[in-house]
């Protein structure tokens, strides 16, 4: 047996986000959004949510319960202007200080996200990130949090530019489900420079304040092996939805497809850390790259991630743990930040998975630290089960289950007690079982080449 350990400063804990957890975000653009039929898988409303805004104190009281010592959570821009850009709601300023402040008591560091893919349907409604002249509304809300929660010592600015670009702009599912990939490349530029200007903004008002984007990084791989226009696809996919904001953020440059370029020297130095969303590995072939960088999928983005053999999540996702060592290797080269993984998760129902999946993935980063890269934290996707954006309250992510039909009643899973035990013990014992487990699984998915006999 072999101990996998964790330094004593790692922060350990858990992700969320204001729209998928608290219920009544009734001035946003997904609230609108979800009023159309077939908007969101079954029919699914956020609606009232988990009820966190209003049960925060003993979400946050189980946490301290679990160990867990960071949380991230998003604040709801659309709480705080609900109307417009000029007319604040105190009672929002109020409560986001009582959530901070509970944590910060219960010993819990906050992580604050300012954009999780929600915004004031005002915001939305005249342009949103499409306009590069609506950036300033973004920045002032981030400059008036900077110097109201002083309190917040780690931001996040945008979560997931290439996700919220190509979801609400090429595959359509988020609003406002345009499917346009010029738009989409704007909006992912804008967001990137959106990022570089929340980063000065919130430094000058308070320097010793750490602020990074956060990313999601998918690993992709050719869908039949060895086959070079599967390679050649598996590396344009990359290029597209990893390449060009890693760029980005390590040069300045933006370089999108077509030739289009532009140079903007501040983004170079816009991150103290850098977050780390992992989650998948996705199968690339010609058709579905191309079809998806020329916007004519018709929402079958889920054959990316399927090659037929591996054990699918509730979202359909393919769990690759040795993923997570790659993307971390890949930021520690490419920029050379801290890193946090800011968002790691199972969505099942078979509770077991999600602890072996939690410990295969610490593993993984526990051979970054082992090779010298700075990895300071891991947050797992998500405290609570909640609404999963478009496929709704049907995928459970949570450590910690909600009966929505019994006044919202908490259930502490047996995962969230193990992830504990992690935490207390600054890592845990692996078993000969789970090594050869993985030994099987890799033989499985044909990364392993068995030998000729001889
Ligand atoms: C990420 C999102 C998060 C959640 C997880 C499952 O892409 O940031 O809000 O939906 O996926």
């Amino acid at each position: 047996m072999a101990f996998i350990r964790f330094p004593d400063d790692f922060l350990f804990g858990a992700s969320s986000s204001a729209h998928q957890v608290e219920g009544n975000n009734v001035h946003n653009q997904w609230w609108d959004f979800e009023q159309r039929e077939s908007a969101v898988k079954n029919g699914h409303k956020s609606g009232a949510a988990c009820d966190h805004y209003n049960r925060f104190e003993e979400d946050f009281d189980m946490l301290h319960a679990l160990k867990h010592q960071a949380h991230r959570l998003s604040f709801e821009w659309s709480r705080f202007f609900p109307e417009s850009p000029k007319k604040l709601n105190h009672e929002a300023v109020e409560h986001y200080h009582r959530v901070v402040d509970k944590l910060i008591l219960l010993g819990i560091t906050p992580f604050v996200t300012t954009f999780h893919f929600s915004m004031p349907l005002w915001f939305a409604q005249m342009g949103g990130f499409e306009r590069e002249e609506n950036l300033r509304h973004y920045i002032a809300f981030v400059e008036f949090l900077a110097e109201e929660y002083k309190q917040v010592k780690f931001w996040n600015t945008i979560n997931e530019p290439n996700i919220y670009a190509s979801f609400a702009y090429l595959i359509a599912e988020y609003p406002p489900a345009k499917k346009n990939a010029r738009l989409a490349l704007t909006v992912l530029k804008n967001l990137l420079k959106a990022h570089g200007q929340a980063y000065r903004v919130i430094k000058e008002v308070q320097p010793d304040a750490q602020v990074g984007l956060v990313l999601h990084m998918p690993v992709f791989a050719p869908l039949r092996k060895g086959d070079v226009w599967h390679k050649f696809a598996a590396r344009l996919a990359d290029w597209m939805f990893n390449g060009i904001v890693l760029e980005a953020l390590k040069t300045g440059n933006i370089r999108f497809p077509a030739g289009l370029f532009e140079h903007h020297d501040y983004l170079r130095n816009s991150n103290d850390f850098i977050g780390l969303n992992y989650y998948v590995r996705m199968f690339a072939s010609p058709k579905h790259t191309v079809a998806t960088a020329l916007n004519m999928l018709d929402a079958d983005h889920s054959a990316f991630v399927r090659t037929g053999n591996e054990r699918l999540t509730q979202s359909g996702w393919a769990t690759y743990p040795k993923g997570l060592y790659k993307c971390l290797k890949r930021l520690h080269n490419e920029l050379g930040l801290p890193m946090y993984i800011t968002e790691n998760g199972i969505a099942t129902d078979d509770d077991e998975w999600r602890s072996q999946f939690i410990r295969k993935h610490l593993k993984q980063v526990a051979k970054a630290h082992s090779k010298g890269m700075d990895v300071r934290g891991y947050f797992y996707w998500s405290n609570l089960d909640n609404f999963e954006w478009t496929y709704g309250f049907e995928p459970t992510f949570g450590l910690i289950a909600v009966d929505y039909e019994n006044d919202f009643k908490r259930t502490i899973r047996q995962s969230a007690w193990d992830y504990a035990q992690i935490i207390v013990d600054r890592g845990f014992e692996e078993e000969e079982k789970q090594r050869v487990e993985e030994i099987q699984i890799e033989a499985a998915s044909g990364e392993i080449i068995p030998q000729q006999a001889k």
